[in-house]
């Protein structure tokens, strides 16, 4: 199987694998103030196993974003809830380790999974769907073509809280 499945100016996206486990886990752990509340990664191996289990490459795809130099994690994004048939759409989730945030590297990763999602997978639509007060994710997927399409409050539940979330998305043959 090929290993890069996107391959950019700094980074380069690829599944997601068990032997990420020791690397992912560690940052998971390390960045996981910096990630409450926007979002919850595997910080042991019993969550990591679980959190693999999740990607079965027809309805989920789960990738790390890796520097090119050295080849680092410095974040995740998944395309989650594939739907076929006259949908063609799927659900991103991203999240940068610390101490890489902030540096470009996810917008570039996820600008990758894009690509591949509407490329290589041959979706239509891509989503995603971001709680109002998390500004660096906005400004994310402004700077990738997203358009704003409303708000759904309660909308998915995280930490234990139903949050409000803004629906954003882009269509492959649709740039806003
Ligand atoms: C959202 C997230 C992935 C962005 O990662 P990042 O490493 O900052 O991504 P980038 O460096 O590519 O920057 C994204 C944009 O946000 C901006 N940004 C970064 N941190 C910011 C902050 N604290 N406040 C406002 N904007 C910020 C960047 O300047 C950049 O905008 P620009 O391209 O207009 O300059 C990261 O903040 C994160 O992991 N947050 C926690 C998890 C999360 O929220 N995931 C998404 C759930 S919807």
């Amino acid at each position: 199987m090929r290993l890069a499945l996107g391959v950019g100016e700094r980074v380069s996206v690829r599944r997601v694998r068990a032997e990420d486990e020791a690397r992912f886990v560690e940052l998971a752990r390390e960045s996981v103030a910096f990630h409450r509340p926007w979002v919850g990664l595997p910080r042991s191996a019993g969550e990591f196993a679980a959190y693999l289990g999740r990607f079965d490459q027809v309805a989920a795809v789960g990738m790390v974003i890796c520097l090119r130099e050295g080849g680092d994690l410095v974040g995740t994004v998944n395309v989650n809830g594939i739907v076929r048939g006259c949908y063609q759409r799927g659900m991103l989730g991203y999240a940068a380790f610390l101490p890489y945030a902030g540096r470009g590297y996810v917008g570039e990763g996820v600008g990758l999974a894009v690509a591949y999602a509407f490329g290589e997978l041959g979706l239509h639509r891509v989503e995603a769907d971001i709680q109002p007060g998390n500004s660096a994710s906005l400004r994310l997927v402004r700077r990738l073509g997203f358009r704003k399409e409303g708000i759904s409050p309660g909308f998915i539940k995280i930490d234990g809280v139903w949050r409000d979330h803004e629906r954003w998305a882009r269509t492959a043959d649709h740039v806003y």
